[in-house]
């Protein structure tokens, strides 16, 4: 059975594994990586190994499918898709990648990676992304994507004690299909876990 993995030019998004902590660890020990997310940076190991450790139930019941980003061989990050709705065939994306591959080109890839795997494989209709109202960087590479801002969700996200707003992105399948990202050249190989297929 073939593993499931959508290949880009130069980048696959795959499935993670256990194997994967000691890299995933390396990458998100830096706090400008995490510095926008609930969680991190990760002090140790054992941080990514039980975060690892719960992808597959997560998988299972339709509540993540997060991905290891990966670039000749080597983990460059994470890309997730979150907030699945059968009903309305939408669901969000999340990512991010370690710092020294910020810049590089890699991100407008595997935006494009992951985008065409939820427009085809899944079926999704619409593909939503959130982004701290002070996250410029994120922002921007989701408006350079051809995702469109729709707007601010006020105290949306808690880290701790503090609360955030957020602006939320969307992109829906016609706009993809038109989009210079729906051109990105990608291929899906195997079966994308079922929880995550919306229905024909
Ligand atoms: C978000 C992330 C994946 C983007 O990848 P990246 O390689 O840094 O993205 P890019 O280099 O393509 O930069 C994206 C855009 O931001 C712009 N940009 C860079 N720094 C910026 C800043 N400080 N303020 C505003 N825009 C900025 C870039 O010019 C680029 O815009 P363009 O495509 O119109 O030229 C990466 O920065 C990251 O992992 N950040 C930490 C995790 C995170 O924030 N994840 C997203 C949570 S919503």
């Amino acid at each position: 059975v073939t593993q499931f993995r959508i290949d880009g030019p130069t980048l696959t998004l795959r499935l993670p594994e256990l194997e994967d902590a000691p890299a995933i660890f390396a990458l998100a020990a830096d706090p400008e990586v995490t510095r926008w997310f609930s969680w991190g940076p990760y002090r140790d190991v054992a941080d990514a190994e039980a975060w690892l450790a719960q992808l597959p139930g997560q998988r299972e019941r339709g509540e993540e499918l997060a991905l290891i980003a990966e670039r000749g061989d080597q983990a460059i990050g994470v890309y997730g898709l979150n907030e699945l709705s059968r009903r309305d065939r939408r669901c969000m994306l999340g990512f991010w990648l370690g710092r020294r591959f910020w810049g590089s080109g890699a991100h407008a890839e595997g935006v494009a990676v992951a985008a065409a795997l939820a427009f085809t494989a899944l079926r999704m209709g619409r593909l939503g992304a959130y982004t701290n109202v002070e996250n410029a960087r994120s922002a921007a590479s989701l408006q350079r994507a051809g995702f469109r801002r729709e707007g601010t969700l006020r105290a949306w996200h808690r880290h701790g004690d503090a609360v955030h707003d957020v602006h939320v992105f969307g992109l829906l399948r016609s706009e993809w299909e038109a989009s210079e990202l729906g051109r990105v050249a990608v291929q899906v190989h195997g079966r994308p876990p079922a929880a995550f297929v919306m229905s024909a």
